[in-house]
């Protein structure tokens, strides 16, 4: 029974962030919402040990450490040069739902 219950709830609760995953918004986690959108997006240019010295963004603590102190929202928030470099800008929803993340003090989750 409380199995249902929390089933249901779950069920309730949650949006589609993409066919493939599942994503609330509102309350992300970080493997089903934020990490998608740095593997998507970042990755290819932010890996660990890259030979142009940019910053990793491969792992949870890479990720934490630099959404925590503002240096990735602000890079893509801003108007000119924003992230990912020469690239589409991320949709209202990726960067809502990093700023929510950021927000619940950016749980690993
Ligand atoms: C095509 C390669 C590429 C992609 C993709 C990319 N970056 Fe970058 N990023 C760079 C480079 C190169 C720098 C070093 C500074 C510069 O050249 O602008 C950088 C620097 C940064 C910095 C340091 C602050 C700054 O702008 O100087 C942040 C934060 C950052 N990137 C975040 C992101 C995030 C978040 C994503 C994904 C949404 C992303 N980057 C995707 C290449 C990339």
């Amino acid at each position: 029974m409380r199995f249902f219950l929390i089933l249901s709830l779950l069920v309730m609760t949650s949006c589609t962030y993409n066919e493939l995953s599942v994503c609330e918004t509102d309350n992300p986690s970080f493997n089903d919402c934020v990490e998608p959108i740095f593997e998507k997006n970042c990755i290819g240019c932010h890996f660990q040990n890259n030979s142009n010295g940019i910053m990793p963004l491969s792992n949870f603590q890479e990720i934490q450490y630099n959404v925590i102190n503002g240096t990735v929202i602000e890079s893509i928030k801003r108007e000119v040069g924003f992230m990912p470099k020469n690239g589409e800008r991320l949709s209202a929803e990726e960067i809502l739902i990093i700023e929510n993340w950021k927000e619940n003090d950016a749980p690993n989750n």
